[in-house]
């Protein structure tokens, strides 16, 4: 084989293309009080197409040529395309993992161990909504509480969209999706209400669940 055929060949056949699938939910998610079973129907749908699109894309990664990898830009390229709307997708499907996995609960408060680590990090459990709620109205799609593995505390961030604002050390434990598919059947452009609605449905064992896992902390 010639170098030039080479060159233009299937460079990728070791890179495995990995596919996901998607996940199934509580029912309780679907007679929810104040977020509508259209709502959420609808809403499953996008995340739906975010494993679809998550997985289209890994397929097209694994079979990049050496020709694709040699006209990598940063203004237009393959590559870039790619890897942007990856990490696009990919918060798309994750974002949603996590938000539909904590909904379809009782509202209340947290308890044990992730009640005091709230108010330890924001002083009181108030005061931590307060904050979360303010976030959720500032932000143009996600807001999370996470546990910052550096600082080892609790702090809510503000990403807008699916890939943006990064943060390192960094690992979501509650999700609160502003974007407008959350809530304009329910509330048109009340989002405050929304928000309202997303606590008081909020499965708050759930949330627990993942802050031991995610800080160890039990
Ligand atoms: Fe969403």
């Amino acid at each position: 084989m010639s170098t030039l055929r080479q060159a233009r060949g299937d460079i990728s056949k070791n890179m495995k293309a990995l596919k996901l699938e998607a996940r199934k939910f509580s029912d309780s998610i679907y007679t929810m009080k104040g977020i509508s079973k259209k709502t959420v129907e609808e809403h499953l749908k996008l995340y739906q197409g975010y494993v679809n699109k998550y997985n289209e894309i890994q397929d097209k990664l694994a079979s990049l040529t050496a020709d694709d990898l040699s006209k990598a830009n940063q203004v237009y390229s393959t590559v870039r395309e790619l890897k942007t709307e990856l990490s696009f997708a990919w918060g798309g499907v994750v974002n949603h993992e996590i938000y539909f996995n904590h909904l379809g609960g009782a509202g209340g408060k947290p308890t044990g161990t992730l009640f005091a680590q709230i108010e330890k990090d924001f002083g009181s459990y108030d005061s931590y909504i307060a904050d979360l709620k303010a976030t959720g109205i500032a932000a143009r799609g996600w807001v999370w509480t996470a546990w910052n593995y550096r600082e080892k505390r609790l702090c809510n961030y503000l990403g807008d969209s699916q890939n943006t604002y990064p943060m390192w050390y960094v690992s979501p434990i509650l999700a609160m999706d502003t974007y407008e598919h959350a809530y304009f059947i329910d509330y048109g452009v009340n989002r405050a209400s929304y928000i309202q609605a997303f606590f008081d449905n909020l499965n708050w064992d759930a949330v627990e669940t993942i802050f031991a896992k995610t800080s160890g902390i039990k």
